[in-house]
């Protein structure tokens, strides 16, 4: 088979996925398997996952191999997730990946999964070749803000201009969709009933989502030295949104409504299910017009911070095009308040498929791609790296 394939194996925190890549960028399979024992918790149990990825991956990764119609004798390299992430997670990925490359006498390649999430949108995305981009990776786990800069035609230098002081945009989603008595994950489910609410941008205010911006911005020195110089951050936080959500809930005594929501939803059987057309009209007469407000409310206080701290980054970082991935960037609010600051802003600005938002495999094996052609290999002590930061 003509090409270079890359085998992907993710498992950092609660999908186990396996994906084979050709040349960095075209998908041969792309297999995600999504653990929905966490959907009983209502957030991801650590050991549950672990055990999970144990009992899925050895399918899963055949899964991937079969449907590229590949076998191991085709492949040029295997790449796993090193970080961040749920360490035993982690590990049975590491594990996996280090063992059949040792079987299959190929060289390994460790991914970090930040990196993984800004491929998702590279691999399919060039921008024309322009550079610097500025990066958001949004998630359950991360809300990050990176200024991508191209050292050679192929590869990437990151460096984090911005990231969440508090919760991450994801999960400040998951936890007051628990609040309001919705399903886990939450986001999908909070976007599509935000469609069906009128935002009160008042009941947000903005400034209770403080902007941190910190740093000296360089005297203006020579070029380079002044880039060096410059350490402007645009942080951000979301935990108080989260905490003015729930006293509001509170103060309007919509708790025993919360309870029956959740109720109604468990003998629908809409407690672990997806929010598509069919689910959401049956789950809509469960909410009344205030709830349905309150999340629309939520999310555009969310989407325009969000907004906000990305397109202050680029204009201060003189950016030429803006890419935003991770699962929240299925988030259909956001995507078209970014797409339109960014025709304002004359920026190019892309975001991965939706099914490249969440977590996968695909684009680890397409973060590789750059390693493989640098002979960046990994040592066969490779180890997970549960705070392993990007830039
Ligand atoms: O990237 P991902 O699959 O896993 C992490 O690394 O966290 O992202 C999952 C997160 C969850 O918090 C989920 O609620 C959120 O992404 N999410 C959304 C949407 N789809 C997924 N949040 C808002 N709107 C969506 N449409
Ligand atoms: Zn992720």
């Amino acid at each position: 088979m003509p090409g270079t394939l890359i085998l992907g194996i993710e498992s950092s925190c609660d999908e186990t996925s396996a994906a084979v890549v050709r040349d960095g960028h075209e998908v041969l399979s792309n297999v995600v398997a999504s653990q929905l024992i966490h959907s009983n918790y209502g957030g991801v149990v650590p050991e549950l996952a672990s055990r999970e990825h144990l009992r899925a991956i050895v399918p899963i990764v055949r899964e991937a191999m079969l449907r590229a119609g590949v076998v191991y004798s085709d492949l040029a390299a295997v790449a796993v997730t090193e970080g961040p992430g749920l360490a035993g997670a982690l590990l049975v990925g590491i594990s996996f990946a280090k063992a059949l490359a040792f079987g299959a006498d190929l060289p390994l390649i460790a991914v970090n999964h930040l990196e993984g999430h800004i491929h998702a949108v590279l691999m399919n995305n060039e921008f024309d070749k322009a550079s610097p981009l500025l990066a958001l990776v949004v998630s359950g786990g991360h809300t990050h803000l990176y200024l991508a800069t191209r050292t050679h035609e192929q590869t990437w230098q990151y460096r984090n201009v911005g990231k969440t002081l508090d919760d991450a945009a994801g999960e400040a989603y998951d936890k007051v969709a628990k609040l309001l008595g919705l399903p886990y994950p939450g986001g999908p489910w909070m976007d599509a009933l935000a469609a069906h609410g009128t935002a009160d941008t008042t009941l947000f205010p903005f400034a209770q989502i403080k902007q941190k911006v910190t740093g000296n911005t360089a005297p203006k020195l020579a070029r380079e030295s002044a880039e060096a110089l410059d350490d402007m951050r645009f942080d951000m936080s979301f935990s108080g949104i989260k905490t003015a959500t729930r006293r509001y809930v509170e103060l309007h005594k919509m708790q025993p409504a919360i309870a029956a929501r959740e109720r109604a939803f468990r003998d629908l059987g809409l407690h672990k299910a997806k929010p598509d057309a069919t689910n959401l009209a049956r789950a809509l007469p469960q909410l009344d017009a205030e709830t349905l407000n309150l999340i629309a409310s939520f999310q555009n206080a969310v989407v325009k911070n969000l907004a906000r701290s990305t397109f202050n980054a680029a204009q201060h970082y003189g950016a030429r095009g803006i890419l935003v991935s991770g699962g929240v960037a299925a988030n259909s609010q956001l995507r078209q308040v970014f797409a339109n600051m960014a025709a304002t802003a004359g920026l190019p600005i892309a975001f991965p498929s939706i099914a490249l938002s969440t977590d996968n495999a695909a684009m680890i094996a397409a973060a590789a791609w750059p390693k493989f052609l640098a002979r960046h290999f990994a040592p066969d002590t490779l180890e997970p790296t549960p705070q392993l930061r990007l830039g």
